[in-house]
């Protein structure tokens, strides 16, 4: 038998027990974007491992917490840590604190990467709004018995990023004079980054950036009934020919140095919502 039902409703009723606000908005915060919080005035923090069947990171040795509190007027939770498929964690874990959001409140999900560009305009340091994405070799979270009391068996993915977020996102970012690109995000496993010859075809399947995150949390949501908008740092670029390699400090350095402008976009945005 299928426990997930009552390992949610366990997780749900110990966060009730310790916050008990509406929460109509869930954040998810990318490699370096961390700094987020800080614009949060912060009314609870739960620690990942007090939470029952909550997912607790084995592999970076700190488990991660849930954050609520109040940014622009707007009750949220924000993950600060997030689970990721390459360190060993099942989809179906992946899809825990997405799913705990929901039975929340939470009908709007802002989920934030580092991704690598491999469209020949971008730059380091660039934004882009995620207009879709490519699921490439990411196992389908929803893979097993559909639990319809979750959301429907095939669900639809016409629109995985909502249109009327991502017209929110591009008017926030105009008015407060922060450029933004748009473009597919093409979701891989990682851990490596691409070889060469990878970057290319992934600019020739339809990316303009690729990262280890996201899609897996955007297809639970989708599922799950909620709206989703998602963003992108380019943090480096994958199709250049010499002086390709990259590193995870790399990654987190840039994703450092475009903190500002994402986080003045996602707290413009949260307050349009
Ligand atoms: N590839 C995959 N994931 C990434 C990259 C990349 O180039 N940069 C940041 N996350």
């Amino acid at each position: 038998m299928n426990r997930l039902p009552e390992s949610l409703q366990e997780a749900v009723s110990y966060i009730r027990g310790r916050y008990n606000n509406t929460i109509e908005i869930g954040v998810v915060l990318g490699s370096g974007l961390g700094n987020f919080i800080s614009e949060i005035t912060i009314e609870r923090e739960i620690e990942y491992s007090a939470i029952p069947h909550f997912p607790v990171s084995t592999v970076q040795g700190h488990s991660g917490r849930l954050i609520f509190g109040v940014l622009a007027g707007k009750r949220i939770v924000a993950m600060s840590g997030r689970i990721h498929f390459y360190e060993g964690y099942t989809p179906e874990e992946i899809s825990f604190p997405i799913r705990i959001m929901k039975l929340l409140g939470v009908h709007t999900l802002l989920l934030s990467n580092a991704a690598g560009g491999v469209n020949a305009s971008f730059k380091v340091g660039d934004l882009m709004i995620i207009k879709d994405h490519i699921s490439f070799a990411t196992v389908n979270p929803l893979i097993g018995k559909n639990l319809d009391i979750l959301g429907t068996r095939f669900p639809d993915m016409s629109e995985p990023y909502s249109k009327m977020l991502i017209e929110k996102g591009k008017t926030v970012a105009g008015r407060i004079g922060i450029p933004v690109q748009e473009g597919v995000y093409f979701g891989v496993t990682g851990p490596t980054f691409e070889t060469k010859a990878e970057y290319k075809m992934i600019r020739v399947l339809g990316g303009d950036a690729v990262g280890m995150s996201t899609v897996q949390e955007v297809i639970v949501a989708k599922h799950a009934g909620m709206q989703v908008f998602g963003m992108s740092v380019i943090t480096d670029i994958g199709i250049r020919e010499e002086d390709n390699i990259i590193t995870h400090e790399e990654v987190l350095e840039a994703a450092a140095a475009a903190e500002p402008k994402f986080t003045a976009i996602f707290k413009e945005l949260v307050k349009a919502i």
